[in-house]
Order: C-alpha cells, then structure tokens, then sequence
C-alpha cells in the first residue's frame, strides 16, 4: 500500500472526518490541540457507560471487579507504551498539566530548597512554567530559561551554560506545540544527571509522534495527556521513577490514597495509588489504553511516514505563499507548522480559515514567552496527523490565498 492508500484506510477509523462543516468538507488541521477520536476508543467509552459502569478498587461485586481489571490493564499497556520499568510508575492523573503540577506540590516542595534552581526552555508550553512559577516564589527558588534559536532550536551552549550545581530540576518539552521542533532529551537527561539534577519531560506532543522509552531516554518523569494521543480528554498519565516516587508525599488528599485513616494519624497508601485520590476517570483510564493499542496497531513507521511528507509537502506549499513566514524550522519537527503572513492578523486569517472549513489553531498557543521570543503576538498554526491527505493542505492554501485576497 502507498501512503494515499494507507491515509485513506485510516480516515475511516475516523467518524468526525465524515462531516461537513460550514456546508463545506471537514479538513482537521488542529491536531497539536487535540486529536480526533477512532471509532475504537470512542465505542470502548460507550461499552464501559452502557455494561461495565462502577467504581474501581472498591466494589465486591462481578461490574466492579471487571471495570478495576480493566483500569490496571489499561496501566500495564501504558507501563509497556513508554518502556516503564515497573507497573507502579505509572500515575493517572487529568493530564499534562496536573501531571506537572503534582511534581511541583510533592517533589519540588518536599526536596527543593531556598536558592536552588530550576531549568526550563523559552519554548515552553505554559503548563510547564507557571506550576514552577508558584512554588518557585513560595519556596524562593530560581528559574532559568534556556534560550530558543531563531529557527526554533534549542540554544544547547546557553542550555549548557545555565545548568549549574544550582540545579535540581530540569523541565523541558519533548516536542514543541506551537513550533514541532523535537528537543534531544535523552542529551538533556544525560547532562542533567551529570551535573545533579533530575529531569521531567513533557511530552504531551510528542508520544502520538514517536515513540518514547523512559529508561532509554533515562528521564525521571514523563508526562502526556490522553487527548493528544487519539485518546479521552481529562485523563493524562505522570511516569516517574519507583525511588523518586516512592520518596515524595501526597498531592491530594481523599479516598484510595490513604493506607488507615485514624484521628488523627493517616497513613498512605503505595504508589502510584498514593496520587491518585478520589474515584478516577475510570473510562478516561479504560479508554486511553484502547488509543494506545490503536498507536501500537498502526506502528511508529507509518505514523512517521505519513506525517512527514506532509510536513515536506506543507512546507513547500507554504513556502510559495507570498509574504507567509513559517516560524520555527528546527531539523528535527513535527507536523506542525506555525506561520505568520505580513500585515494580517492571525485570528482574522484562521476566522477565514474556519469559513473555508479548514480547523487551524490562531494565537499564541500558551507559549506567550516563545512568542516574545519571536518578536510576535502570535501565528497560524496548521498541524497535521495520520489522517491528513495532501488536499487537506491543498485546502489550506487555498482558502490562505482567499485570505490574502479578503484581507489585504
Ligand atoms: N496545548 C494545546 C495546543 O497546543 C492545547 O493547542
């Protein structure tokens, strides 16, 4: 099978694609925000709230039983998708963000100290600067910002220069949402680890890229959202390393992370159920392991293959856009592409774009310190996905060329 014939096997998995929109065919170009959901992830939710509906670690009856076998299968899956060593690295959480803002309340609170520093990168998302914003002003630590390059590289010398003895923690993104560039963080981790410090990566954009290994790539904490990996939105997963985990206290408290409660003198549960208070989004957990086994049955390879030729074909046909500038052009990138076009707004372009029925993502991506970095408010971006035909991007250069044409 060639490419075209593999994408249009594909787009069949894909109910959404089958609509139209603004009387006009849907073309997804926003698949860095969110990732259209298959058929298979979308019936497992319905057969979980239609036969297999109770709470997990808790029932003594035949549902409940079932449902908890299938949360902590959909654990092993994930303990397998990211090469984790043990089961029990694997955290459920409500997505990237939580995930970060449960290493920053726990790890960082617990083990970081007044005038330690943390590293992060001018091309993160904001998810990975406030929650260390936060504690870095309660506690009164430091936060140092690796530079980008103008062509949406990192900075590796300025990396190199700002990590110190200081540093106890650095926070990077695997994937760049706003620009695609791909960050070498089993480097990062190693240079981390060389000079102290732990590492937590955010790879919300870039496990439905390619594939990641934990222990390869060495890092102490990896976090993803099921959203972005064809999966359910509200649940997102924290994998950290047995030791470190097994040393941090509590995010929050409540019911299943608890060993006795007494009054008082609690005590608390084992990991990974020590963070994960509360009854859990059981489908969300059920369901995003059935998006990874539809990750793992179509194959990296394909994935791979099919997103960049479009980044190859998009690029082109962007390029030959008059006065369209593409921000960030880093070697190693995603299938996302950010652009710019002088003298129009961004929100104007992509409020024409959707009139086309062409979904694209305008603004500033929460990366406002990546914006300010390239001296702009914001950009168009177009982000592609295993669903996508070159007459997606075709559909977008066209109804760009409108936009010009309205516009100017
Ligand atoms: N972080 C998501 C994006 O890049 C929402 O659009």
């Amino acid at each position: 099978m060639n490419t075209q014939q593999e994408v249009l096997k594909i787009r069949a998995d894909f109910p959404a694609l089958t609509q139209k929109v603004r009387g006009k065919d849907f073309v997804y170009l926003d698949s860095a925000a969110s990732a259209l959901k298959p058929l298979s992830v979308i019936e497992r939710i319905t057969r979980y709230y239609t036969f297999e509906t109770a709470n997990v670690h808790r029932g003594a009856h035949y549902v409940a039983d079932l449902a908890t076998g299938f949360f902590e299968e959909s654990r092993r899956k994930i303990q397998n998708f990211l090469g984790a060593e043990h089961t029990e690295e694997i955290v459920f959480t409500r997505g990237t963000t939580e995930s970060i803002n449960l290493v920053a309340q726990t790890y960082v609170k617990k083990f970081l100290k007044a005038g330690d520093e943390i590293l992060i990168t001018e091309l993160e998302h904001h998810a990975n600067i406030v929650p260390w914003q936060m504690i870095a002003d309660e506690k009164g630590l430091k936060i140092q910002v690796a530079r980008v390059q103008d062509n949406g590289e990192l900075d590796l010398a300025d990396f190199k220069a700002k990590l110190s003895s200081q540093t106890k923690l650095v926070a990077v993104s695997h994937c760049s949402n706003t620009l695609g560039t791909f960050l070498d963080v089993k480097t990062l981790a190693q240079l981390a680890h060389a000079s102290g410090a732990k590492i937590l990566v955010d790879g919300a954009q870039a496990v439905a890229n390619r594939p990641v290994n934990v222990r390869d790539l060495d890092v102490d904490f990896y976090t993803f959202s099921g959203h972005k990996l064809f999966g359910p939105y509200g649940i997102g997963v924290l994998y950290g390393k047995k030791d470190i985990l097994e040393a941090m206290p509590p995010y929050q408290g409540g019911g299943s992370m608890i060993s006795e409660v007494k009054l008082p003198g609690t005590t608390y549960n084992d990991i990974p159920h020590r963070f994960e208070a509360g009854t859990p989004h059981v489908e969300g957990v059920i369901a995003l392991g059935t998006a990874v086994d539809y990750v793992l049955k179509l194959g990296y390879d394909k994935i791979q293959g099919i997103e960049e030729e479009l980044l190859q074909y998009a690029t082109e046909k962007l390029k030959a856009i008059p006065e369209l500038k593409i921000i960030g052009e880093a070697k190693d990138k995603a299938a996302i592409i950010s652009f710019v076009i002088k003298g129009l707004h961004h929100s104007d372009v992509g409020q024409i774009l959707d009139q086309e029925g062409v979904a694209v993502r305008a603004g500033h991506h929460c990366t406002q310190p990546l914006m300010a970095r390239m001296e702009i408010t914001g950009t168009v971006r177009a982000s592609f996905s295993i669903f996508n035909t070159k007459e997606d991007v075709d559909a977008l250069v066209k109804a760009l060329l409108k936009a010009k044409e309205m516009l100017s």
